[in-house]
């Protein structure tokens, strides 16, 4: 059994603190490899896509708009980067597999998948009793989709012993944030299932990040103007974020928000559904 992967483990988190202060002075380990991006198109993700590629990565494209996948991957060719874009509605398990069958094929082992692709939904309950397909597209595009494009994916992670997934999700697996239930539900669901096989293959040299972010002005939270005024992330900060989990491999990226959210929810949970439930009350529903 190689110590490797456990050592590596062990030190994410000083790599970690490393990393976000050495900053670029160090040479990137994303140089010369392969790292497939969903939800490309947009966003976190096509801030991401410039971020990974200047760091010398070649970067697999993913999303459903193709003029928009070729935007992206234009302005990275006219930086001197490297891209490839791929069509996938990544909640057509067809469409998936036939995704990950191409990329196997023209790139062997991909070497780190950024499951970046979702949608949010922010209703209560109270306005959903007659919309269980809320949850049901939530579950699809935030957690069966990355769930079958990381499954495909991984038997080639594992045989060549080096890999790395990272799962975008949200404060709000910490927090279980009012209004949520469908969205935070998914993406808690991924952010479990990222930790489990992390557990499972840390000693075939494969690795999993969940960075759980807090708002980021994106087109996502266009739709939702109580966000108008909201402190948020840029999404070339969020980019950044998503290097530093590409590079150092933490377990996960956190806010000082969620966490706080996080250790109030569980050390003192009926206090918390109190404060939540008020909150609730006060704060109007929105359009979707
Ligand atoms: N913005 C925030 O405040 C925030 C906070 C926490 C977490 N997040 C998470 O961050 C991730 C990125 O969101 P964003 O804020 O950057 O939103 P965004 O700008 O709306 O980007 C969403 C991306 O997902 C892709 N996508 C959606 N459905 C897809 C499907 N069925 N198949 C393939 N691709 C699909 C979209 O591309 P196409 O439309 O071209 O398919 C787009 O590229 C999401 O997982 C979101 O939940 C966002």
């Amino acid at each position: 059994m190689s110590l490797t992967p456990i050592l590596t483990r062990l030190t994410a988190g000083p790599a970690t603190v490393v990393r976000a202060v050495a900053g670029r002075a160090l040479p990137s380990r994303l140089a010369g490899r392969t790292v497939l991006i969903t939800g490309a198109s947009s966003g976190i993700g096509e801030a991401s896509a410039y971020a990974v590629a200047a760091r010398g990565a070649h970067v697999l494209l993913v999303a459903r708009r193709a003029d928009e996948l070729d935007r992206v991957r234009a302005a990275i060719e006219e930086r001197g980067g490297r891209a490839t874009a791929y069509v996938c509605d990544l909640v057509d398990p067809e469409q998936v597999d036939a995704l990950v069958a191409q990329v196997l094929a023209e790139h062997g082992a991909v070497d780190a998948l950024v499951n970046n692709a979702g949608r949010s939904i922010r209703r209560s309950v109270r306005n959903s009793f007659d919309r269980a397909h809320d949850f049901e597209r939530t579950m699809a595009i935030n957690y069966h989709g990355p769930v079958r494009l990381t499954l495909g994916l991984l038997p080639a992670m594992v045989e060549q012993r080096h890999g790395h997934v990272v799962n975008v999700v949200t404060w709000g697996v910490q927090a279980k944030s009012p209004k949520f239930a469908a969205y935070i539900a998914s993406k808690t669901a991924l952010d479990t299932f990222g930790r489990i096989v992390g557990r499972e293959l840390l000693l075939d040299g494969v690795t999993v990040t969940n960075i759980r972010f807090a708002l980021v002005r994106t087109p996502m939270i266009g739709p939702t103007k109580l966000y108008d005024k909201a402190p948020a992330m840029s999404p070339e900060t969020a980019a950044a974020r998503i290097v530093l989990a590409l590079e150092a491999r933490p377990l996960t990226i956190n806010t000082a928000a969620g966490t706080a959210l996080g250790l109030f929810t569980t050390f003192v949970p009926a206090a918390s559904d109190v404060v939540f439930a008020v909150a609730d009350r006060l704060l109007p529903d929105s359009s979707r």
